[in-house]
């Protein structure tokens, strides 16, 4: 379904306690699968010539419309994987006030960069171990709506590329840091293991009916597991106290690069989309 421009606004709900959404906006935004192609240049792009320095940076516009669904104006959101800073220019362009943690200076730098060349105010943005939040009593002193973010996505990045990237000379490994707190410096298993520990101690950061949004991509299968991250994300983390898993939707990124993969022997997925996973606190 697509959004007449022409037709007048529907009205809010007035039951409505989580978004400032009317049905027509709200029905828009449960599509399974979100397709995107986001310009990377010019004032759409929101500095990506700049975020572009992180490996993966998330689209402002994306993580906007999330914004938007979680929570209503003047909410609070939490990014404990901050990078460049994809959610916290979301909530400045949404009227919405955030936080952001992530153990690099690199990406904090760029982050205040970005707000400067965007002429926004930067949020605040705290240099550490979002496994240690506690810390942090500007963040312990609050109770969030949203948590929205993008962890690393296991090992995926730390590792060289093979393959058909390796041959286009594209197989450098990207790992986010060099630091063993990174979490996507970790094996699978540790990763897992340590995600959900986190997220043990930050889901009471948020209030009760508030949102776990976040952002996973599966990784090959081998030999001896499936490898699909998102299904054990979910299992590790649904039977956290008062966390309710609510289901998935599909980010389609239209500007990754097809390649070859597996050519002309056997099928190698090409990963064009990630996973939007969905949880809910309801201690
Ligand atoms: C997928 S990226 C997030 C990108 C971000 N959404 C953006 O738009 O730039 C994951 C981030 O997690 C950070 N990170 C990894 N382990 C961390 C930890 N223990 N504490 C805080 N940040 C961590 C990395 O430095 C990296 O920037």
């Amino acid at each position: 379904m697509m959004m007449d421009e022409a037709q007048e606004p529907s009205p809010i709900d007035p039951r409505n306690r989580l978004n400032d959404l009317s049905g027509r906006e709200w029905t828009y935004a449960l599509r399974s699968v979100i397709s995107t192609r986001y310009p990377t240049r010019g004032p759409e792009a929101y500095a990506h010539h700049l975020r572009r320095l992180h490996p993966s940076p998330k689209p402002p516009q994306l993580m906007a419309e999330l914004v938007r669904f979680f929570t209503k104006r003047g909410g609070h959101v939490l990014d404990p994987f901050a990078g460049v800073g994809g959610t916290l220019i979301a909530c400045s362009l949404e009227g919405r006030s955030a936080i952001g943690v992530d153990l690099s200076e690199v990406y904090a730098a760029c982050y205040a960069e970005v707000c400067a060349t965007l002429e926004i105010a930067p949020q605040p943005y705290i240099i550490g171990d979002s496994r240690h939040l506690q810390r942090y009593p500007a963040i312990t002193a609050q109770r969030f709506d949203l948590i929205l973010t993008d962890p690393p996505y296991a090992q995926m990045l730390a590792k060289p590329k093979t393959g058909e990237r390796k041959k286009r000379g594209q197989g450098a490994a990207t790992p986010f840091t060099d630091s063993a707190d990174d979490l996507g410096n970790l094996g699978y298993w540790e990763f897992l293991s340590a995600l959900r520990d986190l997220f043990a101690n930050t889901i009471p950061l948020l209030r009760p009916g508030g949102h776990l949004v976040l952002f996973t991509k599966d990784l090959q299968p081998s030999p001896d597991h499936h490898n699909m991250l998102h299904a054990d994300i979910v299992a590790n983390l649904r039977d956290l106290p008062g966390l309710e898993y609510r289901g998935y939707q599909i980010w389609h990124d239209q500007s990754q690069n097809f390649y070859p993969f597996g050519y002309p022997f056997t099928f190698v997925a090409n990963q064009v989309h990630q996973f939007i996973l969905i949880f809910r606190y309801r201690p």
